[in-house]
């Protein structure tokens, strides 16, 4: 009986009857081209990608602080030298103005020494990166021979259509009025400048507690509008056990504790204790990073009960993921929480962010959630501090001892990211530990180096 194999074939594979042999029908495959090579184009594809996230801000940015750091600290340096030139005698130099000069040469020796590190590294990443990509292109071309079935072709296409998608999108989005108001999600306007410091005060303690935070309620109890609340890291400038509440901004500055402390726990740190500076105080509850966790804890000083909600897995705590400049990480500042008009918020960053700023909503029911998160492309490592004003992120850099740049937004009504701020604070003293935004009086309040300080945001 005669038998023939009837194969179906798709489309690539071209096949050849050949003579028949006896009685039986043979056919003979001829598989003239080769297959798409897939595994391969996924290798391509790996490394494409590891190549992307070799790149992150944080090289850009550590480069662009360096410069600024010099840029600003070399004219300092000349006005000095000119002023040990004036005070020249011949033989005697003025002694104080030469150890000035000798600590600002050795600051400015180690900011270059950081420089040619960085930019070693960075000449190495990019010929190393050039490099890869050389080898990824010979590769995709290799491939794109392979690619008869046009793999790579309609992925390209679909690439294609999927922005042209995009862009009608955002087309048509855009042509409907926005139902927001432009800046942020309340009606003061634009962020414009600041202007201060309005406060400067030791308060209660002068000289005591490197690591604090200050602030008002904006959401206080009936009879409590005028209160103000501190906390101090009392324990190795990390940890606190309690708030001390102020009846005014006359008795804060004076030391004049009514009503005294509230007490989260007598041991400190354990279970529950405030873990670094950036806390804030809302609706009579305090909001903080839980001590040894990656979680928001949120004190009721009525009930006097803590409530916890979780960071996302992969958050950086325990002072992983800490604000920084050139000279130095602030220990503990992993999570920074915030209020702004519409609540509170948490400003932290996580591993499979690369380090970069994400924020989340905190919502204040019961019990204590998380809402929505954006993220940011900014690098924490390489910023000092944020805050929230009307729904709009703004993030800090480290100028030099007397000033910090308000550099960085991230509005969250539209998802928009400006790197070009350029408002300055004039600092008292360099560092500003923690730094929140009080929508009561629309007031910065910063805790630096033991002063607690506040500045008046001014919108138009
Ligand atoms: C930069 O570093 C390299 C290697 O560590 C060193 O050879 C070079 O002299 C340095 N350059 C400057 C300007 O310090
Ligand atoms: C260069 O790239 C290779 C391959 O990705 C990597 O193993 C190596 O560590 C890189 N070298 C530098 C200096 O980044
Ligand atoms: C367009 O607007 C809708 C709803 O307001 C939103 O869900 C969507 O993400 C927007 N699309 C783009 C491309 O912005
Ligand atoms: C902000 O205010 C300061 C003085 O308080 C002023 O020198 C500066 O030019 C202002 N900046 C802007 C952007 O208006
Ligand atoms: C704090 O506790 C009091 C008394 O139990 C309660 O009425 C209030 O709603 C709580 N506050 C928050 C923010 O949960």
């Amino acid at each position: 009986m005669k038998q023939c194999v009837i194969v179906l074939l798709c489309a690539l594979i071209t096949f050849t009857k050949q003579a028949t042999l006896g009685d039986k029908c043979v056919c003979k495959l001829a598989d003239a081209d080769q297959l798409f090579p897939h595994d391969k184009l996924s290798t391509v594809q790996d490394s494409a990608s590891k190549c992307n996230s070799n790149i992150t801000p944080q090289k850009t940015l550590e480069m662009e602080s360096l410069l600024l750091g010099l840029e600003k600290r070399l004219p300092q340096l000349q006005k000095d030298v000119s002023m040990l030139e004036r005070e020249d005698d011949g033989d005697l130099y003025g002694v104080l103005s030469l150890q000035v000069i000798e600590n600002e040469m050795t600051d400015i020796k180690q900011l270059i020494d950081k420089l040619n590190k960085t930019t070693l590294e960075n000449q190495r990443l990019t010929t190393n990166i050039s490099k890869q990509l050389d080898d990824l292109k010979a590769e995709m071309e290799e491939l794109e021979k392979h690619d008869t079935m046009h793999v790579i072709k309609s992925r390209q296409a679909n690439q294609h259509l999927m922005k042209d998608l995009e862009q009608c999108r955002k087309r048509n989005n855009a042509t409907i009025p926005p139902t927001q108001a432009p800046h942020g999600r309340c009606a003061h306007g634009q962020f414009l400048n600041i202007t201060g410091p309005i406060v400067y005060t030791a308060g209660e303690y002068p000289g005591s507690y490197p690591y604090g935070a200050w602030g008002q309620d904006p959401k206080p109890e009936a009879g409590k509008e005028r209160w103000y609340w501190l906390v101090l890291m009392t324990s190795s400038n990390r940890y606190s056990n309690y708030v001390r509440r102020y009846s005014s901004l006359s008795a804060l500055i004076v030391g004049q504790c009514t009503p005294g402390n509230v007490q989260i726990h007598s041991s400190n740190p354990t279970t529950n204790t405030i873990q670094g500076p950036n806390v804030v105080m809302y609706g009579e509850a305090l909001y903080y990073n839980c001590y040894n966790q990656d979680a928001v804890c949120r004190f009721n000083l009525t009930s006097k009960t803590v409530t916890t909600v979780q960071l996302p897995k992969g958050t950086r705590y325990n002072s992983k993921g800490n604000f920084c400049h050139l000279e130095e990480c602030y220990p503990f500042t992993d999570l920074d929480l915030a209020t702004d008009e519409s609540g509170v918020w948490v400003i932290y960053t996580t591993k499979q962010d690369f380090g970069n700023l994400v924020l989340s909503k905190v919502t204040d029911g019961e019990p204590v959630t998380l809402g929505q998160t954006w993220r940011t492309s900014v690098y924490k490592q390489g910023v000092t501090n944020s805050f929230m004003a009307c729904g709009v992120l703004y993030v800090t850099r480290y100028i030099s001892r007397d000033l910090e740049e308000i550099f960085y937004s991230f509005d969250t009504a539209t998802g928009l990211e400006r790197f070009n701020i350029g408002i300055y604070i004039h600092k008292m003293s360099p560092n500003i530990f923690s730094l929140n935004y009080s929508p009561v009086d629309q007031m910065l309040h910063a805790y630096c180096d033991t002063y607690m300080v506040s500045y008046k945001v001014l919108f138009g």
